[in-house]
């Protein structure tokens, strides 16, 4: 970002090895993209590349990390890489991300989300270098009252379905081992991060609703909505991205006292548009035929699916100066622009990783405006 004369993050990543658990996925793969550009060194850490296509390869992010293949459930191969790499920044993403996945196997997802978050904090444990690691589980760790209030740090875990208690247990998993391990511990600090629904552009993930689109409307066909009336609080994926850098930084530099906290990131109360807005709202932005016409609206209810679930922010702006940047208009503009571009004609990975790290600069540039401490 320095071509832009801001400093982010108080430039603390800048020549940092930072290890990056499930960068391969959505959120991921866009993290590793700015945190490079941001100076730091990445190692990622996954067990594959989830989806075909992929943002992590379509923008060859591959030929510019270390990637390290394995499974978040084997502790030894944890334990390697961490003590491999010695990084001064973990962010664990690595997870069973799907509800629908979650239901079919409930094993694998508290195994991949409980044991995975439980064998990366057991590595970190015995660590004899400084390392700051931020934990990044889901709003779904709360148990969902179906009220309307936004739920606070402080509410109760729970979760009804198999992905939403398996992001419980690893919010409990953290605070255990953060109580009985690492509130004095000489190198490590941690926190957690709780954010809901995110979009943009690169997600090609199953059963996600802006995937689905455009998976269906790139080969000309229809896509059906089973929840139209579905509202969720909508954000863009760099909106906590944004949060996660700094929790980091803050660990790491003079907000050290957020050691051992979760923190929630969502957009602001008013951004819940259900899913058929959405829907239009994204057909706006594809200009290889006339998506409008590809949208079949059918109803399915035979599974159990969640409430409206609201985040509180209140603790991410009064302690960390955080806040939402993009509005719902700018959040589909982002979102609609980055795959109309992708499914254009012959675009390359290196235009594409140009137009992506545009988008980021873009973000900043409308962050900046909101004169947030993040951005000097
Ligand atoms: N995308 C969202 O809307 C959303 C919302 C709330 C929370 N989250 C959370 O954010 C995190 C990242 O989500 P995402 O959307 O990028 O998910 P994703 O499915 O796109 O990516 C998941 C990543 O984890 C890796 N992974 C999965 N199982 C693994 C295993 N056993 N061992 C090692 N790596 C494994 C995958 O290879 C991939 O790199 C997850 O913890 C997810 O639960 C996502």
């Amino acid at each position: 970002m320095e071509k832009m004369g801001l400093t982010l993050f108080g430039d603390i990543y800048r020549g940092k090895k930072v290890l990056v658990t499930g960068n391969t996925g959505f959120k991921g793969s866009w993290l590793t993209l700015w945190l490079q550009n941001l100076g730091a060194t990445v190692t990622g850490f996954a067990d594959t590349v989830p989806t075909t296509p992929s943002f992590y390869k379509a923008n060859k992010l591959d030929e510019s990390i270390t990637q390290v293949w394995g499974d978040v459930r084997d502790v030894q191969a944890v334990n390697k890489v961490i003590n491999d790499v010695k990084p001064d920044f973990l962010f664990h993403l690595a997870a069973q991300a799907l509800v629908k996945e979650s239901l079919k196997n409930p094993l694998d997802t508290f195994a991949i989300n409980g044991m995975g978050t439980a064998n990366v904090m057991h590595a970190l444990r015995d660590v004899t270098f400084d390392c700051k690691a931020v934990f990044i589980t889901s709003d779904k760790c709360y148990e969902n009252v179906e009220w309307v209030w936004g739920y606070k740090e402080s509410d109760r875990l729970g979760g009804k379905d198999p992905y939403s208690a398996s992001k419980a247990v690893a919010e409990i998993v953290f605070h255990s081992f953060y109580h009985t391990y690492f509130l004095n511990h000489p190198h490590v600090k941690v926190a957690s991060a709780r954010a809901g629904n995110v979009i943009g552009g690169g997600d090609w993930a199953m059963d996600r609703i802006v995937p689905d689109c455009v998976k269906q409307w790139s080969n000309r066909q229809t896509v059906n909505i089973r929840r139209p009336k579905s509202t969720r609080p909508w954000q863009h994926v760099l909106e906590p991205l944004g949060g996660y850098l700094l929790i980091g930084a803050a660990l790491a530099g003079k907000k050290k006292e957020i050691h051992g906290e979760s923190f929630n990131f969502g957009p602001p109360a008013n951004q819940n548009y259900c899913v058929e807005e959405l829907i239009g709202d994204l057909a706006k932005y594809w200009t290889h035929g006339t998506a409008m016409k590809l949208i079949n609206i059918e109803e399915d209810k035979s599974f159990y699916e969640a409430g409206l679930l609201k985040l509180n922010t209140d603790k991410a702006l009064a302690v960390l100066d955080w806040q939402p940047v993009l509005n719902y208009h700018e959040t589909m503009k982002f979102t609609g622009e980055w795959y109309d571009y992708y499914y254009g004609d012959k675009v390359d990975s290196a235009a594409l990783k140009e137009f992506s790290l545009n988008q980021v600069m873009d973000y900043i540039n409308a962050a900046s405006k909101k004169n947030l401490q993040w951005i000097k």
